[in-house]
């Protein structure tokens, strides 16, 4: 374990030396893939909010300020130095037991634990050496010597993480109040922007997370940005943070609040509404407050955060919860019971927790399901009965294989029996386990024990995402489980048993082939049976657009106009535009006003290849895409850079280009991509497609 933890030492401290020498660091191929084998087992995590905010409690001169207490200095627009000169001289968490914290967060069965480092406030937790508002400026960091105590709490905490086997992250802001070159300045803020350099403050930036991810902390398994909203990657320096985090900390996963996309997404304090296509984690409060507030006493409950967690595992995420100890250090009563609850929970359930993720099932009516692989392969789903069916049946539609064996966990009770109704597995739970699973103090999970992963009957799945044709096209299913049929029909018409079954071409491929618009359903039989889940998707044929000469000009018009917008201005708005320039791509131009504006780039786009292309435009706020006269993308509206994507059938050559956009207020973003006909990735488009 030394040994280990040297060695990491010593690679992080050469790497450390790359990212300001830049010449020595490793290659992007050298560098290791985000790993996210851990997090998907552990599934279960503790955010903790901590500064000098937990000090306050949400207290402002004697007066209580609900909601986000580590919001305080911004909504109490108090003035950094008074709020420091308040804050810092009473901060001392003389209390603060790094061993408890973790034990309170193993014991409720979290696997890692995700702390701030530094908030929005500015205040490091750690011996900053490039700053002066960190935890050695306060009386529980300074030096014994110097009547201090001495500590460093995220040495504490990673030693204790260590010790009792979790993984431990590192939150970090990058919006910060304090910061003499942190811009936009806060309007109640007297200090002059004067001098201000941002590029000076992603530079401490830098400094600051190189000291948190060098290895003296040891291994860091998450970096965890946020506060990204007022600036962009570049400006923000955000490739260069995330190489050297990886390249510090092989393996580390970043999230996604550095102004780009990262390993994975953050839901706040709110659960997709189904499985998202990449990895993702919501984080939660547990009362109504990030960082600690003394009077917020609206704590979730341990029920109501297990069902959360069995919902999001269902939809293949995982789940930070929050808690904010005080300025002593000290978790507080009311938090610890709630995670007590959970932990006594976990003892008897966590096998539907740890190493699960969504099962190929409808959501049922009564719960969730999860489901799990051990490592002999044998497959488990578990049904979250957070309202047991009155009548006692759990039904598992379409599973064509028979369980091993079916358990209530941590019950005292006979194991249900299954029947089989076709291709449906039914249990009926007998009113005595009805009662008991009544009387429980927190939801109740029947496990199905598999030999291997079961056979289903699942709505047949398309493989690919294309909607749009040209000519003919191939439609490709994938395989069904063995001895199950796809049935398919191209009218619209729902598929009967009768329906022709689509059999295995010579590549093994289950594929129709399409050359009109069509609307496809497919649904899936075993033994004369057919499934009740069914895929229904449209297909367009579509012609063409042909192509017009090419301007001989590279480049793309743009012209920009000052104005409040809340949609998309039409074309003539922008006649009256006095700011013109030629810019090389779809891109913000330079010399636009900060905020307030709207943009038009018109020209022609050049296709290399006739077929379907797919547009991607991310825009912050709207957007809309044009091309030969036709609408691709409706982006509009007031909101932050999603992309969004349309389809579009040309033929080889120019094509006229129109984009249109408006900046209302804070960050502005204008990304356009394709995707080449036949091809699977967005890329960029290279500048001399653009004509004008
Ligand atoms: C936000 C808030 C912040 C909190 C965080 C957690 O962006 O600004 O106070 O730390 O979300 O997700």
């Amino acid at each position: 374990m030394r040994n280990q933890k040297l060695l990491v030492r010593i690679v992080a401290l050469v790497l450390a030396t790359c990212a300001i020498t830049s010449n020595a660091c490793p290659k992007s191929d050298q560098i290791a893939p985000p790993d996210f084998a851990w997090w998907r087992e552990a599934r279960f995590g503790m955010f903790v909010h901590w500064g000098l905010y937990s000090e306050a409690g949400s207290v402002w001169k004697g007066h209580f300020l609900p909601g986000w207490s580590e919001w305080m200095l911004n909504r109490k627009k108090i003035p950094p130095a008074e709020y420091y000169a308040e804050l810092m001289p009473r901060f001392d968490p003389a209390d603060f037991d790094a061993n408890a914290w973790v034990l309170a967060a193993k014991n409720a069965g979290m696997k890692y634990i995700v702390i701030t480092t530094k908030h929005h406030e500015g205040f490091a937790n750690w011996p900053s050496a490039v700053s002066d508002q960190d935890i050695a400026a306060t009386k529980f960091g300074k030096p014994i010597a110097e009547g201090g105590r001495g500590r460093d709490p995220l040495r504490e905490l990673a030693d204790a993480c260590e010790v009792h086997g979790l993984k431990l992250g590192f939150y970090y802001s990058l919006l910060d109040w304090a910061h003499p070159d942190y811009l936009p300045r806060r309007e109640w803020d007297a200090r002059p922007i004067d001098g201000a350099q941002y590029a000076r403050y992603t530079q401490f930036m830098r400094a600051q997370v190189k000291e948190l991810l060098d290895g003296r902390y040891g291994k860091i398994a998450v970096l965890w940005g946020d506060g990204d909203w007022e600036h962009g990657a570049r400006e923000h320096t955000s490739d260069e943070i995330v190489a050297m985090a990886r390249a510090l900390q092989p393996g580390i996963l970043v999230n996604n609040r550095w102004a780009q996309p990262g390993d994975y997404a953050t839901p706040e304090n709110l659960i997709p509404d189904a499985m998202l296509d990449r990895p993702w984690e919501t984080c939660m409060t547990l009362n109504g407050s990030w960082g600690y507030a003394r009077d917020d006493h609206d704590f979730k409950s341990a029920p109501a955060v297990l069902q959360n967690l069995a919902d999001i595992i269902s939809k293949g995420g995982n789940y930070l919860l929050n808690i904010g100890p005080d300025g002593r250090g000290r978790i507080d009563p009311e938090s610890l019971e709630v995670l007590a609850g959970i932990g006594r929970w976990m003892q008897t359930h966590s096998s539907s927790i740890y190493r699960n993720g969504h099962a190929d099932l409808p959501v049922p009516e009564w719960g969730r399901w999860t489901m799990g692989t051990n490592q002999e392969g044998r497959t488990t789903f578990n049904a979250h009965l957070f309202s047991p069916p009155k009548s006692g049946l759990i039904r598992l539609d379409g599973v064509i294989d028979d369980p091993i064996a079916v358990r209530v966990l941590g019950g005292e009770f006979a194991a249900p029996t299954f029947r089989r109704e076709g291709p449906d597995l039914i249990v009926k739970l007998d009113p005595s386990v009805l009662g008991a699973i009544a009387k429980a103090s927190a939801h109740s999970v029947i496990a199905f024990d598999f030999a291997s992963q079961p056979r289903i009957m699942t709505a047949p799945k398309i493989l690919g995402d294309d909607r749009m044709f040209v000519g003919t096209t191939t439609v490709r299913f994938a395989a069904p489980p063995t001895g199950a049929m796809i049935h398919v029909t191209t009218d619209d018409s729902q598929p009967s048993i009768n329906t022709l079954a689509i059999q295995a071409n010579a590549q093994g491929e289950f594929a129709i082939v399409l050359d009109q618009t069509s609307t496809l359903r497919a649904r899936t039989s075993w033994q004369g049976n057919m499934s009740d889940a069914e895929t229904a998707i449209t297909f367009t044929r579509s012609e063409l657009s042909p192509a017009k000469a090419c301007g001989d000009r590279v480049g793309l018009d743009a012209r920009v106009i000052a104005g409040t917008f809340e949609i998309v201005p039409a074309n003539d708005a922008f006649s009256g535009s006095t700011q013109r320039s030629v810019i090389e791509s779809v891109a913000i131009p330079v010399g636009v006003p900060a905020d307030r504006y709207a943009i038009q780039i018109r020209g022609m786009i050049d296709v290399p290849a006739s077929g379907v292309y797919r547009f991607e435009i991310a825009s912050d706020d709207g957007s809309e895409l044009w091309i030969d006269g036709v609408l691709v993308i409706n982006n509009g509206g007031l909101h932050g850079a999603t992309p969004k994507v349309g389809d579009i059938a040309l033929a080889i050559g120019c094509h006229d280009l129109d984009v249109r956009m408006f900046e209302s207020v804070g960050t502005e973003a204008l990304v356009l991509r394709w995707r080449l006909p036949m091809t699977t990735n967005f890329a960029e488009i290279p500048v001399q497609a653009f004509r004008h």
